[in-house]
């Protein structure tokens, strides 16, 4: 059965295009329902309506708690009546008020290996340690999202990516985004076929 995907996505959107892309030709049995941003201006979102799929932007009001606001994202996301929920690049922190929802049916990409690099520009981080000569590889990870762990939970698919420490940084940056993108589709194909059957408990957190 065609599985029904929300994305959640802050930036640009190449990888919500990834998804929008292998759902079109056929590589994903998934259809995008919804995508979600706090950013209104967030690239994602044009990419979604180019589409023709629906979108939310929510914004945090400034009055707003989290808990508040996690719970209005909720029941955004939950009215979409998902099977996964993708966080592409989404870049907010998620608490128990959202995640306490969907127990095991939230994935979230991270350009780094599990246990390495977490949180924000984890791509600029590998690169000037690389220079500096501490770091030869890097990767990029798609995990479950079982609680407020920072870009860590059980592994659903890694990928190593190499750094030549004489490559600029906007080279290395594109060539991790295509890991991402492959890896990504890898990940949520892998997910939607497995359906409720998948085992968390066999995945460890920090497996590379
Ligand atoms: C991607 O590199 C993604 O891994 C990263 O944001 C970028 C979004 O790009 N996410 C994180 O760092 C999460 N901690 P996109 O908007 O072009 O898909």
């Amino acid at each position: 059965m065609t599985a029904r995907l929300t994305v959640l996505a802050s930036g640009g959107g190449s990888n919500l295009q990834a998804l929008l892309d292998a759902c079109a030709d056929g590589h994903l049995d998934a259809e995008v329902v919804l995508v979600v941003s706090d950013t209104p201006q967030a690239g994602a979102l044009a990419r979604a309506t180019a589409a023709g799929v629906a979108t939310v932007a929510r914004r945090r009001d400034t009055a707003e708690t989290r808990a508040g606001y996690d719970e209005a994202l909720a029941q955004i996301v939950a009215d979409s009546r998902p099977d996964l929920i993708v966080l592409a690049g989404w870049m907010r922190l998620l608490s128990m008020s959202f995640l306490g929802r969907f127990p095991r049916q939230v994935i979230n990409l991270h350009p780094a290996l599990p246990g390495q690099l977490p949180g924000l520009q984890a791509i600029e981080r590998a690169h000037a340690e690389a220079v500096a000569g501490r770091r030869t590889a890097t990767g990029v990870m798609v995990h479950f999202v079982p609680d407020e762990g920072v870009d860590d939970g059980p592994v659903v698919a890694t990928a190593t990516v190499a750094i030549d420490p004489n490559e600029p940084l906007a080279m290395f940056a594109t060539r991790m985004h295509h890991a991402e993108h492959r890896l990504l589709v890898e990940a949520v194909d892998r997910v939607i076929s497995s359906g409720s059957d998948i085992d968390l408990t066999s995945m460890s957190s920090h497996q590379t």
